[in-house]
């Protein structure tokens, strides 16, 4: 890899892969434990079925993520000891130590390279590659594993009291390589990463009594479950998708219609329907596969990325947008040129 005349080096994702547990969850499976229907989840969501790690069997974070890390090397026809970095989005590690990116770095066998993970729910994965882009180009690291994974359902209440959230999540898991490129026009083009902590409430897992704000009645059998205002978090997620869209559009100085990919978190298919209406964004362009996995967190935009990229849809000198929105609350953009 050489540097540019004005010392510029790009971005390359150069492999992917992914790791889903074979437990399956499906909407009739729920309607054997809670007062649901498989109408009201489809129409609702467009969410059919999802996937569910056995925790009692071990199958943690950690696990999904060395499978899915693991494939995308083999994809991007490297060895875990060319990383440089492993850089992990997540929301729910094994334990609150080691990091997950400790225990992934070991288990592929990296060298003794910095390993860690990043949490910003369900705009984790985005978070991330935009960081690791950013780490690339500053010429400190080479090459950088990226993942994005969730193990969610150990903190869903599978009972009617729990029904609200328990529909939406699955587990899984997806990794990248990013690699730097001899073409410093590769890479991302734009990007933006946004937070509200003042709506942290609205989709929130309580520890312990003092965790539940002022208009949530404290109840046992919430804690270490997730709890979510669904009807605000929806509001939330469509105008800050859209929103986030223009302002990375208007970054770029490009139109929706120079975008080949809008890589989505799935949490609703009607959210999604949302931003395709607003900005005449054809099918094609914007694959929902929330039917398969259900909101998989963390897991959820390499997911489809790597569904994308094994269907051979993705081209060089192609321009993809990664969009997301979650608990935080967090969302934003990362806009890359193929
Ligand atoms: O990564 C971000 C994660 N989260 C999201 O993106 C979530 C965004 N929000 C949503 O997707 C939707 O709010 C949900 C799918 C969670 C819920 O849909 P909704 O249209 O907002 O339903 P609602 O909460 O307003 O509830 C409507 C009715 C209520 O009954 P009543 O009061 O009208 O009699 C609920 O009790 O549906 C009832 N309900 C259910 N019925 C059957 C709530 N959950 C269920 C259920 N099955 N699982």
């Amino acid at each position: 890899m050489t540097e540019d005349a004005r010392g510029r080096v790009g971005v390359e994702i150069i492999g992917s892969g992914m790791h889903l547990p074979e437990g399956t969850l499906t909407n009739q499976d729920l309607e054997q434990l809670m007062e649901t229907s498989d109408a009201w989840i489809v129409k609702r969501t467009g969410i059919n079925t999802r996937r569910r790690a056995d925790l009692a069997s071990g199958e943690t974070s950690s696990v999904l993520a060395t499978e899915a890390m693991k494939k995308a090397l083999v994809n991007a026809k490297i060895e875990a000891t060319e990383l440089d970095l492993l850089l992990v989005a997540t929301m729910t590690c094994d334990s609150p130590t080691p990091s997950v990116g400790c225990v992934v770095a070991h288990e592929i066998g990296c060298r003794d390279i910095g390993a860690m993970d990043i949490n910003a729910a369900c705009s984790g994965f985005l978070y991330t590659i935009s960081i690791a882009d950013a780490m690339i180009k500053s010429g400190a690291y080479k090459t950088i594993g990226v993942i994005g994974v969730d193990t969610i359902t150990r903190h869903i209440d599978y009972s009617d009291f729990g029904r609200g959230a328990a529909i939406l999540f699955g587990d899984g898991a997806a990794a990248v390589v990013l690699q730097a490129s001899d073409d410093p026009e590769k890479g991302m083009i734009a990007h933006a990463m946004h937070a509200d902590g003042g709506g942290a409430k609205h989709l929130f897992i309580p520890s312990c009594a003092l965790d539940f704000p002022e208009e949530v009645e404290f109840d046992e059998r919430k804690l270490n479950t997730v709890q979510m205002n669904g009807q605000a978090v929806f509001k939330f997620a469509v105008t800050k998708f859209q929103e986030v869209i223009s302002e990375t559009l208007e970054m770029a100085g490009i139109e929706a219609d120079d975008v080949d990919h809008f890589v989505c978190h799935q949490a609703n298919s009607r959210i999604l329907d949302s931003a395709r209406d607003r900005f005449g964004i054809p099918e094609e362009k914007l694959l929902v596969n929330i039917q398969k996995y259900g909101n998989t967190v963390g897991g959820s935009i390499p997911i489809v990325y790597d569904e994308l990229m094994s269907s051979g849809k993705i081209k060089p000198g192609q321009k993809m947008m990664f969009l997301a929105f979650g608990a935080g609350l967090t969302w934003g953009s990362s806009l890359w040129q193929l």
